[in-house]
C-alpha cells in the first residue's frame, strides 16, 4: 500500500510489528527523531508504558475487550492483543492514515479477525458506550492534556475495567502554567516541593472528580510519571455509592507547617499529608496545590501481577519496565508527598549523601522509607519533613 508520505517503514515492538512512517524523514533542526512531525505519531520511547500497558491488561485474565482510543499506527492495542490475552481490540483514531497503517498492521500479525479500526473523534466513539457495558481496558492517549477526554473514557470503561489516561503536559500539570493547569483541571500546584508527584495526583483527582458526577469509583491501579508521559490507570466501578467515599480521598497540599497530629486536624490523620480543606484551619494559609488525589497511587497486588507478567515480556525496553513496576509497587504503601536529599543539603549547608545511607538511617528509626520513581534522589518517606532534614543534615559531607 501507498502513502502520500511513500511506503511505511516496518518497526518491531515487543510481539508486534506495525508500520509507521520513515522516522529517517522527520527529525529536528539538529537531526534527532521528532515522531510529532511524522504524519502518523509512533514513539519509541513510548514502549516502556505500552509495556506497562500490556502487564496490566494481563491482569484481568482472558476474554478482555479493549478500546485504544488514540492510538496512532496501532501498536499498543495490537501488543496487548498478541502478549495479554485481549480478546478483541479496537483501534481509533482520528487520522486516516493512523488508521490505515493499524489496519496493515493488525493484517501482518494475522490478527484482523481480532481487531477492529475506526477513525473518528475519540470523544464520540467513547460516547457511544454511555449506557452499554463499555471496554474491559480503555486507553486514552492524546497530544498534550488527556482532560478533554476523560468523562468519557470513564463512560467507555466497563464496570471494573481499567482506565488509562496520559497526559503529555507536564509543564502544566507541574504548575508551571498556573492558567492552562486551572483551566484543564481546575487545580493550583504552587507546592514547594514535589511538584511533579503532585501534577500526578492533580490528574489522578481530576479523574475521580469527572467519574464521581458520573456515578463511577475510580482507584489507581498504577501511576507513574515517565520521560514526559504523566500515566494514570484506574479501575472503574459502576457505583455512585463508592464514587461518594472515593470524594474523602481528594484533599490539598499544605502551605504552611501545620500538621495533623500537632492539634489542629488539618490533614487526613498520618500525621504529615494532606489537608481536607482549601485552608489550614490553624492558621488561615490557603494550600499551595489541589485538588490532589490523597490515596495510595497504585494497588500492590496488581503492580505485583504487573511484574510477574513483565518478567515474560518481550521487548527490547522489558528491563526498564520492570525497574519502574518495581519501584511503583515498592513505594505504594507511602502517601506523603517524596522528599528530596539535594534540597535538603543544601538546606542544611552539607554535601548529599548517598540515597541508600538515607533510607537505611530513616528505617533505624522506624520509618517507611523507599527510593521513587519520581527521581534518583528523592525518598518516599513517612517521616516529617523535619526528621528528613535532620538525618541528610547528619550524614551529609562537610
Ligand atoms: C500520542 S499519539 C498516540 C500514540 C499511541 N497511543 C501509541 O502508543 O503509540 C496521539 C494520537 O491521537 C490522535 N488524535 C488526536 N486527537 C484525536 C481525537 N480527538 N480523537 C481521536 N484521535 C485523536 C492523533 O492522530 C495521534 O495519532
Ligand atoms: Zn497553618
Amino acid at each position: 500500500m501507498s502513502f502520500v508520505f511513500g511506503s511505511p517503514t516496518e518497526v518491531v515492538e515487543g510481539n508486534a510489528t506495525v508500520y509507521t512512517p520513515d522516522p529517517r524523514l522527520y527529525t529536528d533542526p539538529r537531526g534527532r527523531p521528532a515522531p510529532w512531525l511524522s504524519p502518523v505519531f509512533y514513539n519509541p520511547q513510548g514502549a516502556v508504558t505500552r509495556d506497562v500497558s500490556v502487564a496490566l491488561a494481563s491482569t484481568l485474565g482472558g476474554g478482555v475487550r479493549m478500546l485504544d482510543a488514540m492510538a496512532g499506527v496501532g501498536v499498543r492495542g495490537l501488543r496487548c492483543v498478541l502478549e495479554a490475552h485481549v480478546s478483541h481490540a479496537t483501534l481509533n483514531d482520528v487520522n486516516p492514515d493512523a488508521a490505515a497503517l493499524a489496519c496493515l498492521a493488525a493484517s501482518r500479525n494475522g490478527v484482523s479477525h481480532l481487531v477492529d479500526v475506526q477513525s473518528m473523534g475519540c470523544n464520540a466513539l467513547c460516547a457511544l458506550s454511555d449506557y452499554g457495558r463499555g471496554y474491559d481496558v480503555v486507553d486514552i492517549d492524546p497530544f498534550g492534556s488527556a482532560a478533554p477526554f476523560i468523562s468519557n473514557g470513564v463512560i467507555a470503561t466497563a464496570n471494573q475495567g481499567i482506565l488509562g489516561v496520559c497526559s503529555t503536559d507536564g509543564a502544566n500539570l507541574c504548575g508551571n502554567r498556573p492558567q492552562a493547569l486551572t483551566r484543564l483541571y481546575a487545580a493550583v500546584n504552587r507546592a514547594p516541593y514535589a511538584r511533579k508527584e503532585v501534577g500526578l495526583r492533580i490528574l489522578a483527582a481530576n479523574l475521580v472528580l469527572k467519574a464521581s458526577t458520573l456515578g463511577c469509583a475510580v482507584t489507581p491501579v498504577a501511576c507513574y510519571c515517565y520521560h514526559t508521559y504523566f500515566r494514570v490507570h484506574v479501575r472503574v466501578v459502576r457505583s455512585p455509592r463508592k464514587a461518594s467515599s472515593q470524594l474523602s480521598n481528594i484533599g490539598y497540599v499544605p502551605g504552611c507547617l501545620h500538621r495533623d497530629g500537632d492539634g489542629d486536624g488539618n490533614g487526613n490523620g498520618d500525621g504529615y499529608g494532606y489537608m481536607r480543606e482549601p485552608s489550614c484551619r490553624k492558621c488561615g494559609e490557603p494550600a499551595s496545590a489541589g485538588p490532589v488525589y490523597t490515596g495510595p497511587l497504585g494497588e500492590r497486588e496488581t503492580l505485583e501481577a504487573a511484574l510477574k507478567k513483565l518478567g515474560a515480556v518481550n521487548s527490547a525496553t522489558a528491563y526498564a519496565s520492570r525497574r519502574l513496576v518495581e519501584t511503583l509497587a515498592s513505594e505504594n504503601g507511602v502517601v506523603s508527598l517524596y522528599l528530596d536529599i539535594h534540597e535538603a543539603s543544601k538546606k542544611a549547608g552539607v554535601g548529599a549523601p548517598p540515597l541508600r545511607s538515607v533510607l537505611d538511617s530513616l528505617a533505624d528509626q522506624g520509618y517507611a522509607a523507599y527510593p521513587t520513581h519520581f527521581s534518583p534522589t528523592s525518598v518516599k518517606t513517612d517521616a516529617p519533613p523535619e526528621v528528613f532534614e535532620a538525618t541528610v543534615g547528619r550524614l551529609g559531607s562537610r
